[in-house]
């Protein structure tokens, strides 16, 4: 019931002086005397402190819980004062009210690490996280929740993100993790990169989307700040921040709000099919400073730690396993040389300067032509300078407060007093360090053969080609679709050839095709355009044939407008050209489908499944073959990886739990040339593996293994050869 509903008409002058009060109430909420957190425009105030902030996102489930002290602390020893985490609603209510908070998921534990080692928090709630995740973060069940459109004004969807968002804010309330309770929450996020996709939201579903969001959040009373990345519009008091390789054009839509950076890119994602792409220090560093000297006072390196895609959990389609990001802190939970060391020069010498950042706003002077100053001079006397050089070409000699000073080609000299350079960007003091791959051993392999010919009971026939996450729902990757097809005996082609071609589109990701039990071929689409088809000629005999086809998905989608509408699976037309009628369309006939593999439902990757069925020896360069192996764990402390380079594609798991999906055979398709640091970056500049695997090593998290015994269990898809598999370790020299 609304305030003038209760009050009456006498009562609207009391009703605007009441909803003044709680306007006032808001804005008063976050200034520094009565909130542990708050900020004005400098910067994010935290005890009555305006800070300079060095933030990092590690994504908890993308790592193990034993993982975590370690890289918090890497972070911390890095100069870090903040952990920036999304939320993975999807790994966190798996069905609907069925909430999960166990193993990479422990939100609470991740959360009280991060408190234990004196770090802060940024929570992103979104739910909707983007993240390279499957998904977007979405839970796949709330694609079919009757009348639901994500991400608009739809009452279905708003109320399924509030009761998730209150659930995570109810739950870290309830253990103290807010700052304003005491706790490491500083900040929090809701949606996330939200403002670019409003125009095809239709621009007034959008803008109600938007301040309910925000309403919603804001009402959630946490005693901290929420902010809204990529969100020009965002409504006070939230916080509009910047996202990309470079945030220094950017401002927050009103004067009174720091100036700040979700997401400095420390590099990028790596997909199936694509090239890794790397970030060259220097420039990351020169982006920092560039946004510093104007006047931003929080940086979030987004990876800081990028992790794994355990499980399915990798999003795209054809994200890969590796979730590394070319991060200072690698995959394998080691530091990434000289990245993080120039990275942590970098940070030291900006807090240097931070008395002189967070009280003073910068004069810009030009030195050159592309060379300038900012100076920061507070009314208690601190004064630090920033000298910045943006040509990419060549040295600069300038003249600042009577002193000469070499600026290297696209950088800034930090000097905190300012008279002495304490950092160069583009100068890097801190050692490289090589990355080593070790071969502790191989395995000795069983097999057994998944069956492409025939279907188990649970199994169904319909008209026509059905999309395959309606059948799946997403619990499996794979989805049979089969069909038969009568050939009379006085088809020409019998007699004289040729094969009738078959014709098989697929909104994606990637199928294999079968023809009376035989192998006809393989297809698969790409990052760029997941849809595929298939044609090739068909040796079908007189009578009943079948055709198979095994549809596979690579994860689902996790960016775009209304992705939730995307499909997956073979969605036709299914044609036979040559036959005596012409064409013959198999699309609307009947097909049978089975979910998921016959392997799967007896659960061959488990300790409890595997001995279900009767192993043979290991007959290498099958498709369609499951394989398994017994091992104990080598000694030594260092990190572990599987080298797949002798496989095709396929699923891995090591006692019962997955590495992720594999795709060796999949070549990195794209241009590595040589790449020198200066000049704008983008994630296509500096790319290795051009022609090889993007992905050979899958990280195998050391506390996944027992001393003796671990049971590891290969899928492959494409007939690739486990005798090459080999355990290997990672080490930095
Ligand atoms: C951003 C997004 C992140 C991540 C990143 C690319 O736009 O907010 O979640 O997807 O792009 O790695």
């Amino acid at each position: 019931m609304g305030v003038e509903h209760i009050l009456g008409r006498r009562g609207r002058g009391l009703s605007r002086m009441l909803l003044l009060a709680v306007a006032a109430a808001v804005v008063w909420r976050f200034t520094p005397v009565d909130a542990s957190v708050s900020y004005d425009r400098k910067a994010v105030i935290i005890n009555g402190q305006r800070r300079i902030l060095f933030s990092g996102s590690i994504h908890y489930p993308r790592s193990t819980p034993e993982m975590w002290p370690d890289l918090i602390q890497k972070a911390k020893d890095g100069g870090l004062d903040v952990i920036q985490t999304y939320v993975f609603w999807n790994g966190h209510e798996p069905s609907p009210g069925q909430y999960y908070f166990g193993g990479n998921y422990d939100l609470v534990r991740f959360v009280k690490l991060v408190k234990q080692a004196g770090l802060y928090v940024h929570l992103r709630i979104g739910p909707y996280v983007c993240a390279e995740w499957n998904f977007g973060g979405f839970p796949v069940w709330l694609k079919y929740v009757p009348g639901i459109s994500f991400r608009t004004d739809n009452g279905p969807f708003k109320a399924a993100m509030a009761k998730f968002t209150e659930k995570i804010v109810s739950m870290m309330k309830s253990q103290g993790l807010f700052e304003s309770q005491g706790g490491p929450i500083i900040l929090s996020q809701i949606e996330n990169e939200y403002g670019p996709l409003e125009e095809y939201y239709g621009g007034a579903a959008a803008k109600n989307y938007v301040s309910w969001a925000a309403q919603m959040a804001v009402g959630l009373k946490t005693g901290v700040p929420w902010v809204m990345c990529k969100q020009d519009d965002a409504p006070d008091p939230i916080i509009n921040t910047c996202n990309g390789f470079y945030c220094d054009y950017f401002s927050p839509n009103k004067p009174y709000k720091p100036t700040m950076w979700t997401e400095a890119w420390t590099g990028w994602f790596t997909a199936f099919g694509s090239p890794v792409p790397h970030r060259p220090v220097e420039d990351l560093a020169f982006a920092v400073a560039r946004f510093i000297q104007k006047g931003g006072s929080f940086v979030n390196y987004y990876m800081y730690h990028g992790g794994t895609n355990f499980g399915r959990t990798a999003g795209g389609p054809f994200i890969s396993t590796s979730y590394d990001y070319d991060a200072p802190v690698d995959e394998y939970g080691l530091l990434r040389q000289p990245k993080w060391g120039h990275l942590r020069d970098l940070h030291k010498a900006i807090k240097m300067c931070e008395p002189a950042l967070v009280s003073a706003d910068p004069t810009v002077t030009k030195l050159g032509n592309y060379e300038q100053a900012h100076v920061f001079r507070s009314k208690s006397g601190s004064c630090a300078a920033f000298l910045s050089n943006y040509n990419p070409r060549s040295y600069a000699t300038v003249t600042f407060d009577r002193m000469k000073y070499d600026i290297p080609p696209w950088s800034i000299s930090i000097l905190p007093d300012c008279k002495t350079t304490v950092f160069n960007t583009a100068r890097v003091e801190a050692p490289t360090l090589q990355i080593k791959m070790t071969l502790l051993g191989r395995f000795s392999w069983k097999s057994f053969s998944e069956e492409t010919n025939t279907l188990d009971d649970n199994s169904f026939t319909k008209d026509g080609l059905v999309e395959q996450i309606s059948m799946t729902r997403d619990k499996t990757d794979y989805l049979w679709y089969t069909t038969s097809v009568d050939i009379g005996p006085n088809e020409r082609f019998l007699k004289n050839g040729p094969h009738p071609v078959l014709t098989v589109m697929s909104a994606g990701h990637s199928m294999h095709i079968f023809i009376n039990g035989q192998q006809a071929g393989t297809v698969y689409g790409g990052l760029d355009n997941p849809k595929l088809t298939y044609k090739g000629k068909a040796k079908l005999w007189a009578g009943s044939n079948r055709i198979s086809i095994l549809s596979v998905a690579v994860g689902l989608p996790n960016v775009g407008s209304h992705f939730e509408t995307w499909n997956a699976g073979v969605l036709g037309p299914v044609t036979l050209d040559g036959l005596n009628e012409g064409r013959r369309d198999l699309t609307s006939q009947k097909w049978t489908y089975q979910v998921g593999l016959k392997g799967e439902s007896l659960n061959l990757h488990m300790l409890s499944g595997v001995s279900s069925v009767e192993w043979g020896g290991a007959s290498s360069k099958q498709p369609l073959t499951w394989y398994k192996a017994f091992f104990n764990a080598p000694s030594g402390n260092e990190p572990w990886a599987l080298d797949m380079s002798s496989m095709g594609k396929g699923q891995i798991w090591i006692n019962g739990q997955s590495i992720g999906r594999y795709w060796p055979a999949y070549k990195a398709y794209g241009t590595c040339a040589s790449c020198d640091y200066p000049g704008t970056y983008n994630e296509k500049k500096c790319q290795t593996n051009c022609g090889e695997s993007s992905q050979k090593w899958y990280h195998v998290p050391r506390s996944w293994l027992n001393p003796t015994g671990n049971l590891l269990v290969v899928f492959e898809e494409w007939g690739g050869d486990p005798s090459g598999i080999s355990l290997v370790k990672r080490t930095t020299l």
